[in-house]
């Protein structure tokens, strides 16, 4: 068991090798100019060798106005720093058989070489000089490490592509910390927990660009959709996004809407009070109630335009902060907690959960979800089929 689990723990670190090209970065940070001049521009999951992030500031560190730019690498990636390297590296980084943590901090970047423009080879004669400051950190350069969060504080805009093994974390000390970010993550994490409430309150959003992206990866990285171009290794993912709370122009557009509104293309949930659309062009411009739409939904989501419904009004007035149908940990009062207890200890399990399921109907009403503003699994039936996973908005009132 316990050679499994390393081999789990092992795969789990190669499939987070793995590094985004130029071009992708280039074509997402374009649309941000704006928002970095003089700033503190931190990419703490990146080697300056390795990472495209560093050599993307490094190279428009001036075009961009930055203050400066701080890159932290990690040492507890498994694979050696001759497979990815993109620059040579100089004596001063003395790496064994893994990577050492160190850091990178540059305040400006000069055409050393006279050639009239700041371009890549004044970036490698930047890193091999003292000019700049490049040093071992103590601890491993973890991003949550004393060392890194430091750095964070400096630090005003994070970009990056984190681990995706460590996504929830990552965005939870971005939070945390109030940082401005731009990074790369997986569509699926949307659906987290931790993650769409932020979305829902509008404290994260997507960047342009999302969907298939091409990574390069070390030769031992294992994978489906993986190829080999000019001797170097790349593997294909499909689902991969920009996630940000930097304005963007794109959360300006709207959604043009041209269907029309008919029960029969539309039908409700069999358990919540919304209609489902399978397709997020064909939102209809005439319902006023609730929908259920793919979460692909985010990518053309204008907070102008639309609301997202997580947070039901209970009898009140009150917002409902979390929907209690699967969450029992959430304080639920004296007196339903008695009547919460001494079900429990006194029926059989499905005559607990009907108890329990019609006593949080009558407090809160039916149409709670696990995550507010997301039906997923079985909360999403209709005609006792289950649905893809949506999410839930509606048109604002004003909208039209
Ligand atoms: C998805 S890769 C992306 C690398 C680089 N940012 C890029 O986009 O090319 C994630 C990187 O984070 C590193 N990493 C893994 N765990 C980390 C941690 N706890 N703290 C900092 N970096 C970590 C991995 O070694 C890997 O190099």
């Amino acid at each position: 068991m316990a050679g499994n689990s390393n081999l789990h723990t092992a795969n789990k670190e190669k499939n987070d090798e793995f590094y985004t090209q130029l071009v992708d970065i280039e074509n997402e940070l374009k649309h941000y100019k704006e928002h970095f001049k003089n700033k503190v521009v931190l990419c703490n999951c990146d080697d300056p060798f390795e990472s495209n992030f560093f050599k993307y500031f490094a190279m428009n560190f001036n075009y961009l106005g930055l203050k400066k730019l701080i890159a932290t690498c990690y040492d507890g990636s498994p694979i050696s720093y001759t497979q990815l390297s993109f620059f040579d590296v100089p004596e001063k980084i003395v790496f064994t058989e893994k990577r050492k943590a160190y850091k990178i901090e540059i305040t400006e970047v000069l055409d050393y070489n006279n050639d009239g423009a700041v371009d890549l080879s004044d970036v490698k004669y930047l890193l091999k000089s003292n000019k700049n400051s490049l040093s071992h950190l103590e601890s491993d350069g973890d991003f949550r490490s004393y060392e890194c969060v430091e750095l964070l504080e400096q630090a005003d805009i994070v970009v990056t592509n984190p681990p995706f093994s460590l996504f929830r974390e990552y965005v939870a000390l971005l939070m945390a910390y109030k940082k401005q970010f731009l990074i790369i993550g997986n569509q699926n994490a949307i659906t987290y927990k931790e993650i769409f409430p932020l979305i829902a309150r509008n404290k994260i959003w997507l960047g342009y660009n999302s969907g298939g992206q091409v990574f390069q990866v070390p030769k031992s990285f294992e994978r489906n959709n993986t190829f080999f171009a000019n001797g170097k290794k790349f593997a294909k993912f499909g689902n991969i996004c920009w996630y940000t709370n930097l304005p963007t122009r794109k959360r300006e557009e709207k959604l043009p809407l041209y269907k029309k509104y008919t029960p029969e293309e539309y039908p409700k949930y069999d358990n919540y009070n919304a209609i489902n659309v399978d397709k997020v062009a064909e939102i209809p411009y005439d319902y006023d109630g609730v929908m259920g739409v793919p979460i692909t939904f985010l990518d053309k989501y204008n907070p102008e335009q639309f609301e997202i419904v997580a947070f039901r009004k209970g009898e009140d007035g009150k917002d409902l902060v979390y929907s209690l149908s699967r969450n029992t940990s959430v304080n639920l009062g004296g007196a339903y907690q008695t009547l919460f207890q001494n079900t429990h200890t006194t029926t059989s399990s499905d005559q607990f959960l009907k108890v329990k399921k019609s006593i949080e109907e009558s407090l809160y009403g039916k149409y709670s979800t696990s995550i507010p503003g997301m039906i997923k699994n079985a909360e999403g039936k209709i005609q006792g089929k289950i649905t893809y996973a949506r999410m839930t908005i509606r048109r604002k009132k004003d909208e039209n």
